[in-house]
């Protein structure tokens, strides 16, 4: 089996790319990603030299550049996790690039793979296409998309696309909707790591609000697993809501993280709310483990001390990361090849 993936050099692409060429032999990979300041070849370090590993600088909403990723082919699948992808960013400066990406990008990408008669299509989306959930309740495959800040509105407009090229066209195409992921090569912009990180510093943990907004955590390698069953054996057409049953008021997560790097609670600090924050997400799952037979294998406890190892022990991509020295990987690694 042959794929594209699209943004393999973000967090869940990298973890993604890690897991299918360690759970298949038969498999080969090629990373189509534009390496914006989310792509990090760090992430796939090591797997340079692996003769089923091949590495494709482009931008998605580029059809030139696309042509080339698909001149990589032929592709059994294509599996597009390529998006800008933080919410904050959508909100404070400015959401032309997640229109031009997420929205422009998948549609190039669906006339791409439809051209070359790709077998397979994966659209990998997000739970905040749902909205707001209220106190009580989860989101199942039904609940209407009611995105709330223009990153998740993005994201809902190309699971339309995406539906839309399946309705028309035939392509074969399925979308996952999962929860909150965390775990390593996480980009520390995001909850989990970022906190991982000041508290490693001891610098201040900025809380939004008061902190009790609930998330469903996943870790990323439970997603990885459900993306390559859903890659093989989900129903064109379909969608599959993914998480893991593991939701948490923000304040909890953060102070579960200080205990295990055994730092004051003081390092805490409330700030400004984000605007329009949604207060609570929580997935339904029962459809991918009713029809996949998928199931989380990690506890959150297990793997959110694992995370914190990970970031412990891997302070050397930190430090790139932070100082924006990954970005000379790139070069280092692929200039001369
Ligand atoms: P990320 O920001 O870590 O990685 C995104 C990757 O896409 C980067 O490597 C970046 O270089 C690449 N990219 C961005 N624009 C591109 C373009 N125009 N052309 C080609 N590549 C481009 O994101 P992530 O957290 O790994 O998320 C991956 C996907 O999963 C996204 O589609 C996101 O919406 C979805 N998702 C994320 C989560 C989560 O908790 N992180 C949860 C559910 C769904
Ligand atoms: O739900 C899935 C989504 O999860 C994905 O689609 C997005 O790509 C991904 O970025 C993530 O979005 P969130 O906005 O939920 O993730 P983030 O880590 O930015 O924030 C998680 C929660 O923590 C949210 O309620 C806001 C809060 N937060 C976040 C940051 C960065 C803080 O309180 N302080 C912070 O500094």
């Amino acid at each position: 089996m042959k794929i594209l993936v699209t943004g393999g050099a973000g967090f869940i692409g990298s973890n993604f790319i890690r897991y299918v060429l360690r759970e298949h032999d038969d498999i080969e990979v090629v990373n189509f990603d534009a390496l914006t300041y989310a792509g990090n070849l760090e992430n796939l370090a090591g797997l340079e030299d692996d003769p089923r590993y091949r590495f494709v600088r482009g931008d998605l909403a580029l059809e030139s550049d696309l042509e080339r990723g698909f001149g990589e082919g032929p592709f059994d699948a294509v599996v597009n996790f390529a998006a800008e992808s933080h919410v904050d960013r959508s909100l404070h400066m400015g959401a032309d690039r997640f229109i031009l990406t997420n929205i422009l990008g998948t549609q190039l990408l669906l006339d791409a793979a439809r051209r070359s008669g790709v077998g397979r299509y994966v659209q990998v989306s997000t739970d905040e296409v749902y909205g707001d959930l209220g106190s009580e309740g989860v989101f199942t495959e039904e609940t209407p998309l009611a995105p709330n800040n223009p990153y998740a509105a993005t994201k809902a407009a190309a699971d339309l696309l995406v539906h839309a090229a399946w309705h028309s066209h035939g392509i074969a195409a399925v979308i996952t909707r999962c929860s909150n992921n965390f775990g390593p090569y996480q980009f520390p912009e995001k909850l989990i790591p970022l906190m991982i990180a000041n508290a490693l510093e001891e610098r201040p943990l900025p809380v939004y609000g008061d902190g009790r907004n609930v998330r469903d955590w996943i870790y990323v390698e439970d997603h990885c697993a459900a993306v390559d069953l859903v890659m093989r054996r989900g129903r064109p057409g379909e969608v599959y809501n993914i998480g893991a049953m593991n939701e948490m008021p923000n304040i909890e997560v953060v102070q579960r993280i200080l205990k295990y790097l055994g730092k004051p609670e003081s390092l805490i600090t409330f700030v400004k709310d984000r605007p329009g924050h949604d207060r609570r997400y929580a997935m339904d799952a029962s459809k991918i483990r009713r029809e996949l037979g998928w199931r989380p294998r990690f506890s959150f406890e297990d793997a959110l001390a694992a995370t914190v190892e990970w970031y412990r022990t891997h302070d050397d991509w930190l430090r790139h990361v932070r100082s924006g020295e990954y970005r000379t990987y790139y070069e280092e690694m692929y200039g001369g090849r």
